[in-house]
């Protein structure tokens, strides 16, 4: 979480360093603050809240600076406060810091810099960093080491300050004394360099880099990057120097523009129908024919070492991506026969399950960067290192951004070509998941001849409808559940419920809710109400119930019943055909295979979450307490 920028070249970089946080606001916004290196001194601002605060801060204040850092922060050690807001500079203010992540032995770090005389104004886990750094600076000076003289200096003193940091981070530093430079350092925590000419850049995402180039080198663990006017040098945390590509993006700076949108949430569930379209063109394979069992239906091209003797699949995963597991789950027992088990990554990573044979793990992440999910990859490779062959760790990533820390974990990925998502909410990222596991389901199904040709092919002609049947539903629903959303200006609790492939998808219309409308909502198995949940229902609150034909349609209509006699009001997530007299409203859905259905049930769960916050005025794209893209535990 939280989101680092710095800038070094020959424009004024208060602007550039504003606009670069802008694009990585999604990562954090309870305060933000930035630090320019302006005739030989460290001039830092800070505040509390959003970042136009800082904007407002800024306006007639003279920052005349070529080199300056920023910061915009979720927090973790420290209330949102000013005083614990980035940068954060040493005693004399003479070194600024700003660092997502976090430093676990910081208050063994602390306590020792207190006890040398040094000042803490903080309660954050950063603040150690610029002291060591300074101190480091002044006992080269004492050691006659040249001191501010010795260009080496500044290196060194964040090379050594690093190494003494457990944890995962990634800092960017100046310094006073050394005006022509920025420091940044990368232990488990993204960060990119950003190549222009004759000015650089470095950001938490990309993002933040495309409006200024192209040209792009990240870091990796364990890697300091030297910015200067003149170009860019990277060294590990030995302290050796090494040689980096750099890689082109051909990103367009407009994929993070809102364009006519209000809010870039609504932008991305309009933009679905496309990204299962890319996802078709990339990973179906024209070639194949249901007759011709010579080559797969897909193009996953997923090495045979994954695949081999495979007996089960486990997943890990958080949040949204943990929903379009649970379907993942689905698919793969129903399609392709493979027993699954999808794991919360941030429970499993201290309660492993007993080491099986011949499993798939595969990592479910739209950021590719959360710190739990990442964790517990590494924890089951490390744990079936030295273990007999059949053991062997077979790691597959199912993730949006295939150059983030995932990929450095995993022995192959599936890339879900979701493009950009802004929005704090996942949209179009989940259906993209949710696409990879058909795509590796068909994949497994074909290779396991667990499902015949004609089968296969039924369910690919099925997934090619999915772009226009989505379409017409965003066309015919977004004014007609923005209407329809008012009623709920004073709602306090909801209810979703579905059943088999659908009930994920409850899931994830609850979430949707809860994260950016902040009413209480909960997703059940529509079946497990009556054990419990029922009791919440009165005509206070209303029920969402997805019920597509197929296996549990009945069963759903029935769960749905039961609701109703409870007076709760009923929204149907179904069909037009389904009997009328049972829902108070419902939200139409084409009658697709039910095996199709969640690409098609969501987008009305995800427009009725967006229009009812947008009508009470929230947030939607940075909603309170949230970040994007949690690279903390
Ligand atoms: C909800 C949401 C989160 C993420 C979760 C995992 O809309 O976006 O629940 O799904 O934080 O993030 P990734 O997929 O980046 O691992």
């Amino acid at each position: 979480m939280c989101g680092i920028v710095g800038y070094i070249g020959t424009q004024s970089a208060t602007e550039i360093l504003l606009s670069g946080l802008e694009k990585l606001e999604y990562r954090g916004y309870d305060s933000a603050g930035l630090a320019a290196v302006c005739n030989g001194q460290i001039k830092s601002v800070r505040a509390k809240g959003k970042l136009h605060n800082l904007r407002e801060k800024l306006v007639g204040m003279e920052m005349p600076a070529n080199i300056g850092i920023g910061h915009t922060r979720w927090a973790t050690h420290g209330k949102p406060e000013e005083y614990n807001a980035h940068p954060h500079t040493d005693d004399t203010g003479r070194v600024a810091v700003v660092q997502n992540g976090i430093v676990e032995n910081y208050r063994e770090l602390r306590k020792d810099l207190e006890s040398r005389g040094h000042k803490f104004v903080s309660e954050t886990d950063t603040e150690v960093i610029p002291h060591l750094i300074a101190e480091f600076l002044s006992n080269f000076a004492g050691n006659g080491k040249g001191g501010t003289g010795n260009r080496e200096n500044f290196l060194e003193a964040v090379r050594q300050t690093v190494n003494k940091l457990d944890g995962a981070f990634a800092i960017a530093v100046v310094c006073a004394d050394y005006p022509n430079e920025i420091l940044v350092a990368r232990q488990q925590a993204p960060i990119s360099i950003g190549l222009g000419q004759g000015e650089f850049f470095c950001a938490s995402d990309t993002p933040a880099l495309v409006s200024h180039t192209q040209v792009v080198l990240s870091l990796e663990n364990g890697e300091i990057a030297r910015l200067t006017p003149l170009g860019v040098e990277i060294y590990n945390f030995e302290g050796d120097r090494l040689n980096k590509m750099p890689r082109i993006l051909n990103w367009s700076p407009t994929l993070v523009e809102k364009h006519i949108f209000k809010h870039f949430m609504l932008k991305e569930i309009h933009e679905q129908p496309n990204v299962v379209r890319s996802c078709l063109e990339a990973y179906i394979n024209s070639d194949w024919d249901a007759m011709n069992s010579l080559v797969s239906p897909t193009n996953l091209k997923l090495s045979s070492s994954l695949y081999k003797n495979l007996e089960q699949v486990e997943i890990f995963a958080c949040g949204t991506s943990w929903h379009a597991s649970l379907i993942g789950k689905y698919l793969l027992e129903q399609l392709a026969g493979i027993s699954t088990t999808v794991n919360y990554a941030s429970e499993a990573r201290y309660a492993p399950s007993p080491l099986r044979k011949n499993t798939l793990l595969i990592g479910v992440t739209q950021s590719g960067e959360t710190a739990d999910t990442l964790a517990a990859l590494a924890m089951e490779h490390q744990r079936r290192l030295d273990k007999p062959a059949e053991f062997e760790s077979r790691l597959l990533g199912i993730t949006n951004r295939a150059e983030s820390s995932i990929a450095n974990l995993v022995n192959q990925i599936i890339d879900i070509r979701a493009g950009v998502e802004i929005g704090v909410a996942a949209t179009k990222t989940f259906v993209a998941q949710v696409m990879a596991f058909y795509f590796l389901a068909i994949d497994l199904a074909w290779q396991r001849k667990y499902l015949s040709g004609e089968r296969i092919a039924e369910i690919i002609n099925g997934l090619q409808k999915i772009p226009a049947q989505m379409e017409q539903m965003l066309e015919a629903q977004d004014s007609q559940i923005e209407d329809f959303a008012h009623q709920f200006n004073d709602t306090q609790d909801f209810i979703f419920v579905g059943r088999g492939i659908n009930y994920p998808i409850a899931l994830e219309g609850a979430l949707k809710l809860k994260e950016i409308s902040y009413i209480h909502a909960e997703g059940y198995p529509a079946g497990e109400m009556k054990h419990g949940p029922i009791a919440l229902l009165d005509d206070k609150v209303p029920v969402v119930a997805i019920a597509m034909p197929g296996l549990v349609y009945e069963k759903v209509l029935s769960n749905a019943q039961e609701a109703k006699a409870r007076d709760a009001q009923l929204i149907g997530v179904t069909p037009e055909s389904t009997e009328a007299d049972v829902f108070d409203s419902v939200l139409a859905v084409p009658a697709v295979d039910e095996l199709l259905s969640p690409m098609l049930t969501v987008i009305p769960l995800q427009l009725l979450a967006y229009h009812i916050a947008a009508h009470r005025g929230l947030d939607v794209d940075q909603p309170r307490n949230l970040a994007k893209s949690v690279t903390v535990e």
